[in-house]
């Protein structure tokens, strides 16, 4: 405890009131022990400051949405942006922000896609840890949400992600362990659903023995607002704070489970510390809301993060003469945001038409709104017209508001139908067509074929319209890659057939298969790749050296390769670094094809070459595996990837890793949901558990009947191939279970 002196002079009541919150954004106060109230509000990509019984916002300035920061790759943006809202929530007396948002992109339907990172966790992890960063470093508190595998909207306050633990450990829960270990968020906040049977806010596995024990998180942990199932539990688990406050309920459960025995004060105390705690880390300063400045920094991150998809022949950057068709309403209202608690009273929005009409030789026409999925076959003719009428078409597209929010999710991945018939018959007249797309996810592209540039925009901000036509102008250089893959279709997502559930549970059945890690493995093809981004220069990489070829897991990895601008123009390339389990996977868990391990975002003048370093340890080549609840690096040949995206792997040298810690002979379960192995009713191992190496160390058999058995037979082999009684194969499952350090 870091506060037993204060927790001492607390009344009971004091205490319940500090732990169930106070109005909708405060912490309780206890004036007459120093204990400040603390406001938090939404989140994360501006201030959604609502005034106690009020609904309505102050105006604040709206950054572009996780979605997109995630392309910059660029760790010291997101820090700069996070000390950017730190300072604006001094001005604005405002002790925590409610963000980062980082659940991974699990489904493209996912409503919330809009305000999280990545669907790959280590991207997800840096740029968030960054973020934290630059908001903590202003003694202002973050919340880093929604904490765990809330991954959709429908039914996100009930449904139970049945997910095993290696998915869980790679995929869902990476980001936060890195943000964690290198941040220090103040809070957690947990999320709404259940795990594998458990409430988030009841989970001692997560809010304590994972997120404390193993992570060494020093914060306090909230709730998502009305996460809280049985509020005595969720103290227990390790929650808290619970929000919204005042929850007189919930206060009353405190204190029949005290009364009870089920609660202890000292789990209580634990939990009134950290809240006391997490008030004394905010230290508040005088500060001013610098609208002005602020935007502009909205436009610098969008201009940072935008990516160029497609531009062909150089069709891009526009010169200021060439005669442009602007089409599509987005041109004049712009789609900046998503909706839900992350939405932003926006104090300007720069209006993209205007901004194109300033650089260059601009005509606009309607062609379709950007509320919406109706539109006027005459607006669409008028639009085409118009086009002809120019050298350059772009189609200002996305996703109405209506498509995408916190919520609900999406059931499709379409652009509303206007769109793709406007860009169809604007390449079947061959007219040079740029599509800029503002939308929070993925969407599929029929046309992406005959469209000559595409620009991902996402949802850039306030300041994206000024972004968007400086990018077309070429007065900047995009440099954005992409943070999760666009597939060709819906249907090729890893979790299409187990999404969003049965309105109860959702089985996480693609395991760690989510994203490239995906498509790679079955060698499918997709749109455009994780990692993926264009630049009006080109770059050229070389010289990839290892410091050694061998080494223990143990050991550090220094790897340095050099990048160099070939092209005539300034430019900013992400250089992915990837690795990839090269030795023969057979028998054992299987990796997969590569992942981002490290990446950097290097400026370079045309010419100009800079080396790049990186180094990787234990973490980079581990997969977690569930027999020892531990990170495991397989004895193999490991190959250090350079790519410029996750398909694009411009360099590569091995180095062999020897383990020095492996997996004990058990009894392996052979799929990720080991358990189904077991017969359910009776717990029992089943005989299609294979005997390979895990059972011939048992067996007295002589070589001949080992050998006779086979490799690859299971347990029911024994009784169908090698003439054992059947007592003695009810005595070898016995061994077996004994062995699996199975005591049921
Ligand atoms: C959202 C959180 C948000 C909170 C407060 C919840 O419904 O899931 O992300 O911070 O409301 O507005």
């Amino acid at each position: 405890m870091n506060y037993p002196e204060i927790v001492e002079q607390l009344t009971l009541e004091e205490k319940i009131r500090l732990v169930t919150g106070y109005g909708s954004w405060h912490t309780y106060p206890v004036e007459r022990l120093g204990i400040e109230s603390i406001m938090m509000t939404d989140g994360p990509i501006g201030l959604r400051k609502v005034d106690e019984g009020e609904t309505a916002s102050h105006v604040s300035v709206c950054f572009p949405s996780g979605c997109l920061t995630a392309c910059s790759f660029d760790r010291d943006l997101l820090e700069k942006m996070g000390e950017t809202l730190g300072e604006e929530c001094q001005a604005y007396e405002v002790g925590m922000i409610l963000g980062p948002a980082i659940n991974i992109k699990r489904s493209p339907l996912c409503g919330r896609n809009f305000e999280y990172y990545s669907e790959d966790p280590y991207l997800t992890g840096e740029v968030a840890a960054a973020y934290i960063k630059g908001v903590q470093s202003k003694g202002v508190g973050t919340s880093l949400k929604h904490y765990a595998m809330n991954n959709q909207e429908y039914r996100r306050m009930s449904y139970d992600a049945i997910v095993d633990e290696r998915a869980m450990r790679e995929i869902y829960l990476a980001g936060y362990e890195t943000a964690v270990k290198k941040s220090q968020p103040t809070t957690l906040m947990c999320s709404y659903n259940l795990i594998n049977g458990e409430h988030a806010s009841e989970s001692k596995k997560l809010l304590t023995d994972i997120l404390r024990d193993e992570w060494g998180f020093q914060g306090a942990v909230i709730s998502d607002w009305g996460a809280v199932h049985y509020r005595d539990k969720g103290l227990a688990a390790g929650l808290d704070l619970e929000m919204p406050g005042n929850n007189w309920a919930n206060q009353g459960f405190i204190r029949t489970a005290l009364a009870d025995g089920t609660l202890t004060i000292k789990e209580l105390d634990t939990c009134v510390d950290r809240i006391i705690t997490l008030v004394k880390r905010i230290v508040k300063h005088p500060a001013k809301f610098d609208f002005e400045k602020d935007h502009d920094l909205t436009r610098r991150i969008a201009e940072e993060s935008i990516v160029l998809l497609k531009n062909k022949n150089n069709i891009l950057p526009l010169a200021p003469e060439t005669k442009v068709a602007v089409l599509g309403e987005f041109a004049v209202k712009p789609r900046i945001q998503g909706g839900g608690s992350a939405f932003i009273n926006c104090y300007g929005v720069d209006i993209t038409l205007d901004q194109l009409k300033g650089r260059g030789n601009v005509t606009y026409s309607k062609a379709f709104p950007s509320d919406g999925d109706t539109w006027e076959e005459a607006e669409l003719e008028a639009a085409v017209a118009c086009a002809k009428e120019a050298e350059v078409a772009v189609v200002m597209a996305g996703l109405p508001d209506v498509y995408e929010s916190e919520g609900f999710d999406r059931t499709h991945i379409h652009l509303p139908e206007a769109q793709n018939l406007l860009i169809r018959k604007l390449t079947d007249l061959g007219i040079p067509t740029v599509v800029v797309l503002q939308n929070g996810a993925v969407v599929d592209m029929p046309w992406a074929d005959a469209a000559d540039a595409i620009v991902e925009a996402y949802l850039a901000g306030e300041g994206s319209g000024t972004a968007i036509a400086r990018i077309l102008y070429g007065e900047v250089n995009p440099s954005g890659k992409l943070a999760e893959t666009f597939p060709l279709q819906l249907e090729d997502n890893p979790s299409y057939l187990n999404f969003p559930g049965d309105g109860y549970s959702v089985r996480y059945a693609e395991s760690i298969y989510v994203g490239y890690r995906y498509y790679q493995k079955k060698r499918m093809n997709v749109l455009f790749p994780f990692g993926y981004g264009l630049s009006y220069t080109t770059f050229s990489y070389s010289n990839l050296r290892l410091d050694r070829s061998e080494m223990l897991d143990t050991d550090e990895l220094n790897v340095t390769v050099d990048v160099t601008n070939t092209g005539n123009r300034f430019g900013k390339e992400i250089v992915q670094l990837y690795v990839s389990d090269k030795g023969d996977q057979t028998g054992r868990p299987q990796r997969p094809v590569r992942e981002l391990k490290e990446f950097a975002k290097v400026a370079l003048e045309p010419g100009e070459t800079k080396t790049v370093s990186f180094r990787l340890s234990k973490r980079s080549f581990a997969y977690y595996e569930e027999q020892v609840k531990d990170w495991l690096v397989p004895t193999s040949e490991y190959a250090i990837e350079i790519g410029a995206s996750s398909k694009d792997i411009r360099l590569s040298e091995t180095v062999k890793i020897t383990a020095t810690k492996t997996v004990p002979l058990k009894i392996r379960p052979d799929t990720v949901f080991g358990e189904l192995l077991r017969d359910p009713r009776t717990k029992q191992y089943t005989l299609d558990n294979l005997i390979k190496q895990e059972a011939s160390g048992i067996l007295s058999f002589s070589p001949e009947a080992i050998a006779a058995l086979m490799d690859h037979n299971p347990i029911r082999g024994l009784r169908n191939f090698s003439n054992q009684p059947p007592q003695r194969v009810d005595e070898i499952m016995v061994e077996l279970k004994k062995l699996a350090g199975d005591t049921d």
